[in-house]
């Protein structure tokens, strides 16, 4: 177990943190090696982050690590991924559930590959009460699709009567995307350098303080993940007002 740097004030730890892991094909190229290897170094970058999440009191890790716009690169890395997703999934499901983390899949899951539906589902349900941390992996998921899905069954249920479109605020349009009530990110860390938001929870992140850093994903170890909230301590959250607040 590490615990919390001392130059962390443990009153201002994020309640919820988001990732972009990008980088891992850079990663691996600059290695000489074919991209999938930066992937499987990406995977054991993840799982370092939530042990250290959890350990340091940050109660929620949503991590993006497939979008709806992936599936246009080459046949063997896509296959490759959703065979690592599955594999990990069969590998560590038994030490996390150990570990109290309560896991979550966000995305279309009905594209994915059956059997990777059946463990993901699995997962879920046997995780579901675990309250040390919520770990959310994003997979074919865009924020775009999650936003018409959710106007779509709005709009469905006013057809049939049985919602007064006048009552539609933003709570309920909340409870129609695939985050439910989970609290909105307050940090959104993007490594490798690209600062934009991709399609990840464009809703979810309109208050969202964000970190951009240059180090690839694969690299991206506990010190890294130190400065990072070193650098959201100094932020004045204001949410659009004047008023200071202070992150729970
Ligand atoms: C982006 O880097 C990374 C991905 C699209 C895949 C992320 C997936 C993992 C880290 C595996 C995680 C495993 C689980 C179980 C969630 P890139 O390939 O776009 O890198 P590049 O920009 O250097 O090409």
């Amino acid at each position: 177990m590490t615990s919390l740097p001392a130059d962390l004030n443990p009153q201002k730890i994020p309640h919820h943190i988001a990732v972009i892991m990008d980088g891992n094909g850079r990663w691996a190229t600059s290695r000489g090696l074919p991209r999938i290897a930066g992937h499987r170094q990406g995977a054991s970058t993840l799982k370092k982050l939530l042990r250290c999440c959890k350990d340091w009191g940050i109660k929620a890790l949503t991590a993006y690590a497939f979008s709806t716009e992936n599936w246009q690169r080459p046949i063997e890395e896509v296959d490759f991924l959703m065979h690592l997703f599955e594999r990990l999934l069969r590998r560590e499901l038994a030490q996390m559930h150990q570990e109290g983390v309560r896991i979550s899949f966000i995305g279309d899951l009905s594209g994915l590959p059956p059997s990777l539906q059946t463990e993901m589902e699995h997962s879920m349900k046997q995780t579901l009460n675990n309250q040390a941390i919520h770990f959310t992996i994003a997979v074919n998921y865009g924020s775009r699709h999650e936003i018409t899905k959710a106007c779509r069954q709005l709009a469905q249920l006013v057809q049939q009567g049985k919602l007064d479109a006048a009552t539609i605020n933003e709570s309920l349009v909340e409870k129609y995307l695939h985050t439910g009530e989970t609290p909105a990110p307050d940090l959104l860390i993007r490594t490798s350098g690209e600062m934009r938001l991709s399609n990840f929870l464009l809703w979810q992140m309109a208050y969202t303080e964000m970190y951009f850093t240059d180090i690839l994903w694969p690299d991206f170890d506990t010190e890294a993940f130190h400065q990072a909230l070193l650098s959201y301590q100094k932020r004045d959250r204001r949410f659009g007002q004047v008023k200071t607040f202070l992150s729970a």
